[in-house]
């Protein structure tokens, strides 16, 4: 009597592809991202492994970022954090420009580099660089062990566990948990962060896996979507402010795995340019949450319709002007804004996924692409 069993199926368990079933692990990686780093008590931050004292906390004067693909978007998003709640200047950096650059670094510069892997050749030579001329190196990774960890000076470690699509889901959500923890600590240390606003920020961490999962639960409203619009053949994802990166992002889930030419671009910047692309055949996808910038995206919003696009809105549950602009919605709940990315990301890498899945292609495995480039 023979049983066929196929080892890499029964790892996918109910779903499809891993992929699919990546996406819907971030409800447990951001429960474990949070896990044993957070004091919801007292309000505070604990990240032992970074090795950061009071003394380098409030010596640090420029952060950079350096990283490739996913990594680097949420480096985008870990920026605005940084900046605005430790009051430090942080630059992002794609790692294959940032190694040739001659950047301006001494010994008051940390070099942070973000991977998943941790053995991206770039991001490698950028903290190869970086060290010969003298940052504090430190990694925010997932995979244990990795080049990227062991040569950095302190490291935050990704919970989100092996990550085998090569399309990055969970490994993207886990840095932005990270980075939002990683600011609150550095303002903490810095004195930049008020007492109350800092408890306050703390226990915004709690509400994270519960609206990740309420995003998940609107799944099959995306497929609904994903099913209209799967023979599209470019679209424009628009984002502003902290949601500028998640534009990116959506935008390049969908190349990577649906081959449709998706273009990103900060939604204050349609005017110079891409507006002109805006008629019946180009879609537009705008990120538009309850968020600072809200009002600046309704006005974008409306500039895209009056020229006959289509527009697909991400929306904070509850809004009620976005229904009437727009030809489709993915709701998201609402989220405090420095949190939003997370919840905003979700419907973006569901409706890429679904699109490739209808398409009938390899979303595992696309062609051309690996899951971590050790070479130049
Ligand atoms: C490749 C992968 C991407 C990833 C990038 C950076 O291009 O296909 O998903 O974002 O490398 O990888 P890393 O391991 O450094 O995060």
């Amino acid at each position: 009597h023979h049983i066929s069993w196929d080892p890499v199926a029964a790892e996918k368990g109910e779903y499809r592809h891993f992929m699919q079933k990546e996406i819907h692990e971030q409800v447990r990686s951001l429960t474990d991202t949070l896990a044993g780093r957070v004091d919801f008590d007292e309000g505070t931050i604990r990240l032992p492994q970074l090795n950061l004292t009071p003394e380098l906390a409030r010596r640090i004067q420029r952060i950079y970022i350096t990283a490739c693909g996913t990594a680097a978007h949420a480096g985008m998003v870990g920026k605005i954090l940084i900046e605005r709640i430790a009051r430090i200047p942080v630059e992002v950096d794609i790692a294959s420009e940032f190694r040739y650059r001659d950047p301006i670094i001494d010994a008051d510069t940390v070099v942070l580099a973000i991977s998943q892997s941790g053995e991206t050749a770039d991001t490698l030579a950028a903290m190869d660089e970086s060290r010969r001329k003298g940052a504090t190196l430190w990694a925010i990774v997932n995979a244990i062990g990795s080049q990227a960890m062991r040569i950095a000076d302190g490291y935050i470690a990704m919970q989100a566990g092996p990550e085998i699509g090569v399309a990055s889901t969970k490994a993207f959500t886990a840095p932005l948990v990270d980075l939002y923890m990683l600011a609150i600590l550095l303002g903490d240390l810095r004195g930049t962060l008020p007492e109350t606003e800092r408890k306050r920020l703390v226990a915004d961490l709690r509400l994270i896996p519960d609206l990740v999962s309420r995003c998940l639960d609107r799944e099959a409203e995306v497929v609904q979507v994903a099913r209209e619009m799967r023979y599209i053949r470019n679209i424009l994802y628009l984002g502003r402010g902290i949601n500028m990166p998640i534009a990116y992002e959506g935008a390049l889930k969908l190349k990577e795995i649906s081959y449709i030419h998706a273009e990103a671009y900060p939604a204050g910047e349609m005017k110079h340019g891409p507006i002109a692309l805006i008629d019946r055949d180009m879609p537009v996808l705008a990120i538009a949450p309850k968020d600072p910038w809200y009002e600046k995206m309704i006005s974008q919003i409306e500039q895209a319709k009056a020229r006959g696009g289509s527009v697909i809105a991400v929306a904070t549950e509850g809004d009620e002007r976005l229904p009437a602009l727009c030809d489709h919605i993915f709701w998201v709940p609402d989220a405090p804004w420095m949190l939003s990315p997370v919840v905003t990301v979700i419907p973006l890498q569901l409706f890429a996924y679904h699109i490739a899945a209808l398409r009938g292609l390899d979303v595992d495995q696309p062609r051309n692409l690996a899951k971590s480039v050790t070479v130049e």
